[in-house]
């Protein structure tokens, strides 16, 4: 966004000197007030879809298809710059630092729940060849490129990963993903640089039906009937993180480009 406000910027006031050369009548006033006009729009949407993306995070927006048409540009810039990334990075270094505030009772039974898609992979690459959620999940497509497996990691994710590891907690995979994505989401997940975790939970057939925070209850219940206590949870989707036998403490990832019930 700096650089196309920063062209307006200049090109406004390159109006005005020509203005003030030239003879003022030859170029007429309301092209001055046309390019003013243009950056309060620009200033209009930027506020809007700021709005909306707050909406979002904070789950008030639910359920949501997908994202508004005047909001593609914004969306994009901010997936691309480094807003994407700052929230990223401040969503790690929070749950890094609570992680590191726990006193871990050392009987391996202290958990930390990761979900995979947008959580500790990165679905940018497929995102930016479909409008950053303007167009309308097709998951026969997306599955075409789940299964090549060149997810790439979302670094602050994999940092938190190797941190939560290293301090004892034993990790917990938990994905909406189908079993039969099982190999291919092993092999991209160690390709990223992900490792050692101790389960990686997908859908099983009798999990099909069920919505995305129903099934993570559920298997979120068979860790705790394990003797497991879910002391962190991250996840990109609010399905990740609510339901019943919620972590102690939910990370949420900013991700603006769709939502999963
Ligand atoms: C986690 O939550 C449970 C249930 O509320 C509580 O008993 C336990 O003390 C909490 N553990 C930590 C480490 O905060």
């Amino acid at each position: 966004m700096i650089i196309p406000r920063l062209f307006l910027f200049i090109s406004f006031f390159s109006l005005v000197l020509c203005n003030e050369k030239f003879n003022s009548h030859v170029l007429p006033r309301p092209l001055i007030l046309e390019t003013t006009q243009l950056r309060e729009l620009d200033n209009e949407v930027q506020l809007q879809c700021t709005s909306w993306r707050f909406g979002v995070e904070a789950n008030n927006l639910n359920p949501w298809k997908t994202i508004p048409l005047e909001c593609a540009d914004y969306v994009k810039d901010y997936m691309l710059g480094r807003a994407y990334r700052l929230d990223l990075e401040r969503v790690s270094n929070e749950a890094g630092i609570y992680a590191k505030s726990l006193e871990l009772s050392g009987d391996g039974k202290d958990i930390w729940v990761f979900d995979v898609d947008d959580t500790l992979l990165s679905h940018l690459p497929y995102y930016a060849d479909h409008g950053y959620g303007l167009e309308i999940f097709d998951p026969a497509e997306f599955n075409r490129w789940v299964d090549k497996a060149l997810a790439p990691a979302i670094e602050p994710s994999l940092k938190l990963y190797k941190e939560v590891m290293g301090l004892g907690f034993k990790v917990f995979l938990l994905t909406g993903r189908s079993e039969s994505q099982r190999s291919m989401t092993e092999e991209n997940l160690i390709n990223a640089g992900f490792q050692n975790w101790e389960k990686l939970i997908l859908r099983g057939s009798e999990d099909h039906a069920k919505l995305a925070t129903v099934f993570k209850s559920d298997k979120r219940s068979e860790m705790v009937k394990e003797g497991y206590r879910i002391l962190g949870n991250s996840g990109d989707q609010w399905s990740d993180l609510l339901g019943s036998f919620m972590s102690n403490r939910s990370f949420k990832l900013p991700n603006p480009m769709y939502f999963i019930v």
